[in-house]
């Protein structure tokens, strides 16, 4: 019986990455459906999960991706609405590699910050698919995030989704464009900037300025780095007295995840992997290495 991946992105062209990974975890078929809506995602679930029974079900999986993390989880919901009590197939939501990045983001920040109450985090370009997973894991370790954004209803919006997914979740939004930069990682223990490819968000100053400041995690693998003075490959590299990582020092991890987590499809039917098990996942991960 043949692993088959179902892909299914809410871009129009579905992602390349996404489909290598599959075909290096072990995938044997992957059929790859771009520009996926909701409406469309029951007929496609069935086509997966009435054509191979009992044990064999658990030969076919589902992964949900694209750049928009809010449609990826109506896709998810979508999915689970589909199934029909035991007949369902495992399925895995990371919408532009989101959870599978963010996972390895927290869980690397975890190694050098305690996380409790008295942890404060910033996290830069806190918007997109990665950041605003990175900021719903870590509210889940019960840590105070700031959530920042060019436009503040943008970072209102996330923390809003967060505090509906995490109860007690602590986070506050804030605008780059009202406030400066360097005074929202003024008192705080962990910066990790998720912002777009190719953007600085925070200066190699303002960073060094930061005297609470002990991990910095840039995201970004595409020159100027996200975050100012932190090199592509930095691994707990110890600059200006904080502890540094680049895009390439948590992307090795990001993809040990990854994997991990498809292959996790295919042990079972009934497995739904969302941030919650991937970050599970990752610490698992981190641990064996
Ligand atoms: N290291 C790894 O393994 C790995 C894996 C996957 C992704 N990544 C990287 O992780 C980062 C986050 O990915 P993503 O898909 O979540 O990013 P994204 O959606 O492209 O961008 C994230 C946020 O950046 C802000 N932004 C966009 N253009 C900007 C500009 N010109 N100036 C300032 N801010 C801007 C936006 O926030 P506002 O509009 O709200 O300000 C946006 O929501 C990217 O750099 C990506 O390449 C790394």
């Amino acid at each position: 019986m043949k692993n088959i991946l179902l892909c299914l992105d809410t871009d129009p062209q579905p992602s390349v990455f996404d489909g290598v990974v599959a075909i290096d975890t072990g995938v044997e078929h992957l059929f790859q459906h771009g520009g996926v809506t909701p409406d469309q995602v029951r007929d496609l679930v069935h086509g997966a999960m009435f054509t191979r029974g009992g044990n064999a079900l658990k030969h076919t999986a589902v992964f949900i991706g694209g750049s928009d993390v809010q449609v990826g989880e109506q896709l998810l919901a979508a999915a689970q609405k589909a199934f029909f009590g035991p007949v369902r197939v495992s399925l895995m939501l990371d919408s532009n590699g989101s959870n599978t990045t963010a996972a390895a983001a927290v869980v690397t920040a975890r190694r050098h910050v305690p996380f409790g109450p008295e942890t404060i985090a910033t996290i830069l370009g806190g918007t997109g698919p990665v950041g605003q997973r990175v900021v719903r894991m870590l509210a889940q370790e019960g840590v105070e995030v700031r959530v920042a954004s060019r436009r503040i209803s943008r970072a209102e919006g996330v923390c809003h989704r967060v505090s509906q997914a995490v109860s007690g979740a602590r986070v506050t939004p804030h605008s780059t464009e009202s406030s400066d930069v360097a005074s929202l990682v003024e008192g705080v223990q962990l910066v990790i900037a998720a912002g777009a490819a190719g953007i600085e968000l925070l200066s190699a100053e303002a960073r060094q300025n930061a005297s609470s400041l002990q991990v910095a995690i840039d995201l970004n693998a595409v020159p100027p780095a996200g975050l100012g003075g932190i090199e592509l490959h930095d691994k707990a590299a110890e600059r200006d007295g904080q502890i540094c990582y680049g895009a390439l020092g948590v992307g090795g991890l990001k993809m040990k995840i990854h994997k991990a987590a498809i292959a996790r499809l295919f042990q079972t039917n009934d497995v739904v992997l969302d941030a919650d098990e991937i970050y599970v996942l990752g610490k698992e991960v981190a641990s064996q290495q």
